[in-house]
C-alpha cells in the first residue's frame, strides 16, 4: 500500500478508529512495550501513532517530556495533541522523519509498517533518529491466522466476492520471519520476533458490525465503498462466521513484533 493510499486509509475519526483498532492497538501497547523494552530515563518516537494508543503506554512509563510522536493523518494528529497536551507531535511520513540523527534511545511503530510505500526507508530513518545502540521496533497483524475481526470479515467478502482485497494477501510483514528479514536489511543488529496476542469484547455483533462501518482501515472503506444491499448481504454472512452470537464475545488479534538494535 502506497503512502497517499495509508494515509487516505485513515482519514476517519479517531473515535471511530478507537471503536474499530484502537481497541485492539490499546491492549498491545502495554505487552510490545515490554517486548522494547521500556525503561524510565529513555527517549521515545512512535511512529504512525494515530490516536495514541501505543504513545499513551510510552508516557505513562517514560513521561511526556520523553515522548514524541509521528503521523502523517491530519485528525489523528489533532486528536492525539488534545488528549495529551504539551507532547511533541509531528505531521509527517516514516519514510522522512524531520528529526536529526541519534535523537531517541526507542523508535516504535505499531500497527504502521504495512502501510508505507517504502517500509525500508520507513526502518532507516527510524534507525537514524534512534541513537547507535538504541531499539527500533515495529509490530503488524498476522493477517493470515491470528486477526480474528479481520480474518472473519474477509473470509466473508471472500465468499461472496472472490476478488476481495483481502489484506492477508494484500498486506506484508504480517507473517513469520518477514518484520524479522525488513529490519535485518535495514542494517539494525541483534534482530528478534515474536508474537504477541491480545483480545477485544464486544457486547453484541452489532458493535462489530458498526465498527467496521465507521470506514477505518482497508476493511472499513472496502465495506463503506459497496452498495447497500451488498453491505446487508456480507452483514449476515459475518454474523454466520462469527458464530450468530447472541450475548457478548471475544475475539483474539495475534500480531508479530520484531525488534533490533541500531547499528554505529
Ligand atoms: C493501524 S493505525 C496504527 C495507529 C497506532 N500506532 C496504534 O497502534 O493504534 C496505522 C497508522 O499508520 C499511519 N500511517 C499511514 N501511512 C504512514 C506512513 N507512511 N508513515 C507513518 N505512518 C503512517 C496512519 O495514519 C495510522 O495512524
Amino acid at each position: 500500500m502506497g503512502e497517499v493510499e495509508g494515509i487516505r486509509t485513515f482519514q476517519a475519526p479517531a473515535d471511530a478508529y478507537d471503536a474499530f483498532m484502537g481497541r485492539y492497538s490499546r491492549r498491545l501497547a502495554p505487552i510490545f512495550a515490554d517486548f522494547c523494552g521500556l525503561q524510565r530515563g529513555q527517549s521515545l518516537l512512535d511512529v504512525g501513532c494515530g490516536p495514541g494508543a501505543f504513545t499513551g503506554v510510552a508516557i505513562e512509563r517514560l513521561g511526556i517530556d520523553a515522548v514524541s510522536a509521528a503521523d502523517p493523518a491530519p485528525q489523528f494528529v489533532a486528536a492525539i495533541r488534545a488528549r495529551y497536551p504539551g507532547l511533541e507531535i509531528v505531521q509527517g511520513p516514516a519514510e522522512a522523519l524531520p528529526y536529526g540523527d541519534d535523537r531517541f534511545d526507542v523508535g516504535v511503530a505499531q500497527l504502521v509498517f504495512h502501510f508505507l510505500s517504502d517500509p525500508l526507508q520507513g526502518v532507516r530513518e527510524m534507525g537514524r533518529v534512534v541513537r547507535p545502540g538504541g531499539t527500533v521496533a515495529a509490530a503488524v497483524w498476522d493477517f493470515s491466522h491470528g486477526m480474528e475481526m479481520l480474518r472473519a470479515f474477509w473470509e466473508s467478502a471472500l465468499s461472496l466476492w472472490p476478488d476481495a482485497p483481502d489484506e492477508a494477501r494484500t498486506m506484508r510483514f504480517g507473517r513469520e520471519g518477514e518484520l524479522l528479514d525488513l529490519l535485518g536489511s535495514a542494517g539494525l543488529t541483534d534482530v528478534v520476533e515474536t508474537t504477541l496476542t491480545v483480545s477485544s469484547e464486544y457486547e453484541s455483533f452489532d458493535e462489530l458490525w458498526s465498527s467496521i462501518l465507521t470506514g477505518v482501515g482497508p476493511a472499513g472503506a472496502y465495506l463503506v465503498a459497496k452498495p447497500p444491499e451488498d453491505r446487508a448481504t456480507l452483514r449476515e454472512v459475518m454474523y454466520e462466521r462469527v458464530g450468530r452470537p447472541s450475548e457478548p464475545f471475544t475475539l483474539t488479534a495475534v500480531a508479530r513484533a520484531a525488534r533490533g538494535t541500531a547499528p554505529a
